[in-house]
């Protein structure tokens, strides 16, 4: 992964824990409202993919057992995974685009209100995405993949010879050489692989997003209250279809590309074709980015213009994020696909403790802050979610109460600790396990591997019906907080006593 040239190491520094009273009384742990909803608290887990779903993209029981572990801490609300829309092939990544995921998802839906005693919110994440391909092998690359143009005949003065020994003779060029002749998007199916963009408009399947996305997401979303959530958050962030077309990147001349006024319009058309495809109970609301972090891309000025116009149309809650592109990901190695994390857009996603003298806590916080403005400028009081590196109770109460944002999101630190919330409602916040933001855990997402946090899957190996991870190596959810596990002659005191 990529990090800032500074090295800067950071630790993190929960500051001091709130006594259960102090607790009580705070911003953090008091009610927000969410459209129709109601948060029992002002505490979100973001959406974080462990990669445990099937090939074909059910719940599994491990989907279940990370779920209802994050349940146990009873956060006002926890936002499932990027879940696929359509129905196509995506490997274990969670879908949603058949009636046939329902039942995996109601169980999974149930499993949450159980272990929250109904006191934690559920919202799903929906994601469209489009075709990425491994880099190829550089002698594949020229010898079949690339279209032979007359731009290539003519950089390389063979304009009558045959495609053979085009091909053979680009093949033998060298990197410099080869900077001149092909066309940058050539160099970047050949150095990163092949990529679809949302400008692809001369690919029919690109050219229909406009059509065909909104009845994808409604349907989606029909399926999601049909499983039983609270609502849904419509994924807009990161390297996506749709953050994609919110990008000043993009340069559509269909009406759907340059200016925010067009660039906006897919996203408004797929959230009001999924509001009606729902009933007034049920929320919908989007993440999408507080900054592309990109050269060319949005900046904090267009979000908070989309979160405008978000408002205005009645979104239910705008949950920020940042970064996370592909245009600046790490070339990743022959045979493997780029990670849009990988890059310094990708690090402003996720922070890792080694940082620039900024540092990795609350690197979204004066976006948030600007985009809330924004927002509230519009006489809408529509929630914003903050996430990024945030850690400690004072840091989050401090965020609230200057009214940066109304709810705070802690993705990593929920991993490292599930039980965070009910330990800092409780008065019991000295016996958090804070989370070193070492992206171990990032690490195994890139990998598509099982998800667990260094801090706990090595440990307690020896309680009963410990799950593990496919290699039998990792557990897969973070140990019981001590307090919650019978304490001994907790049961037989107890049938003494009613005996
Ligand atoms: C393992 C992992 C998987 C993630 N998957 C998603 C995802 O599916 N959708 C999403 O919007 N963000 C995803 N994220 C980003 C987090 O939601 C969050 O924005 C990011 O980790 C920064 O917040 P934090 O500092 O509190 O961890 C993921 C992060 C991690 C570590
Ligand atoms: S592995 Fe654990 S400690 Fe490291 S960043 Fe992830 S959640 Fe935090």
């Amino acid at each position: 992964m990529w990090r800032p040239e500074e090295r800067i190491k950071w630790k993190p520094d929960p500051g001091t824990w709130p006594d259960a009273e102090t607790a009580a009384r705070s911003e953090l742990f008091s009610p927000v409202t969410i459209g129709p909803l109601e948060l029992a608290q002002r505490t979100w887990v973001p959406a974080m993919v462990p990669w445990r779903a099937t090939d074909d993209g059910f719940v599994t029981p491990e989907v279940i057992g990370w779920y209802e572990r994050f349940a146990m801490g009873e956060p006002g609300a926890i936002v499932v995974e990027a879940t696929g829309i359509r129905d196509i092939p995506s490997g274990p990544l969670l879908r949603i685009g058949n009636d046939r995921f329902i039942d995996g998802l109601k169980d999974l839906v149930a499993a949450v209100r159980r272990a929250s005693g109904g006191k934690t919110k559920l919202f799903i994440q929906l994601i469209d995405f489009l075709a990425i391909k491994r880099r190829p092998d550089p002698e594949k690359f020229f010898a079949r993949f690339l279209e032979i143009t007359d731009r290539h005949r003519k950089a390389i003065g063979g304009e009558d010879w045959p495609e053979e020994k085009i091909r053979a003779h680009l093949a033998g060029l060298d990197d410099e050489a080869i900077d001149g002749v092909l066309t940058p998007r050539e160099l970047d199916s050949l150095r990163q692989g092949h990529r679809e963009r949302v400008t692809d408009t001369h690919l029919p399947h690109i050219e229909e997003l406009p059509k065909v996305l909104p009845g994808l997401f409604a349907d989606a979303a029909r399926r999601a209250e049909a499983a039983g959530f609270d609502g849904v958050e419509l994924h807009y962030a990161h390297a996506y279809t749709m953050a994609s077309m919110l990008s000043a990147l993009n340069d559509r001349e269909d009406g759907y590309g340059g200016p925010r006024e067009n660039r906006v319009r897919l996203p408004l058309e797929v959230f009001k074709a999924v509001r009606g495809a729902v009933s007034g109970n049920f929320a919908v609301g989007c993440r999408y980015l507080a900054d592309d972090c990109v050269e060319g891309g949005n900046t904090v000025e267009d979000a908070a213009w989309f979160g405008a116009e978000f408002a205005e149309a009645g979104f239910d809650f705008l949950s920020l994020s940042r970064g996370g592109r592909f245009e600046d990901a790490a070339q990743p190695k022959v045979g493997e696909a780029a990670y849009p994390y990988t890059g310094p857009s990708g690090y402003e996603c996720m922070p890792q403790y080694v940082s620039d003298e900024f540092g990795p806590f609350g690197r979204n916080v004066a976006p948030a802050e600007a985009i809330h403005d924004a927002v509230r400028a519009t006489g809408n009081r529509t929630p914003i979610v903050v996430t990024g590196g945030i850690h400690g109770f004072e840091q989050a109460e401090r965020i609230l109460a200057s009214g940066k944002a109304d709810i705070i999101g802690l993705a990593r630190q929920s991993l490292a600790d599930p039980d965070w919330f009910r330990k800092v409602k409780t008065g019991y916040g000295d016996e958090v396990t804070v989370c070193v933001y070492s992206n171990y855990c990032e690490a195994l997402d890139q990998k598509h591997v099982q998800v667990t946090c260094n801090l706990w899957d090595r440990v307690k190996l020896d309680e009963p019906d410990v799950a593990m991870t496919v290699d039998g190596k990792r557990r897969l959810t973070a140990p019981r907080w001590e307090r919650d596990l019978p304490q001994a002659g907790d049961e037989t005191g107890k049938e003494e006593i009613d005996a």
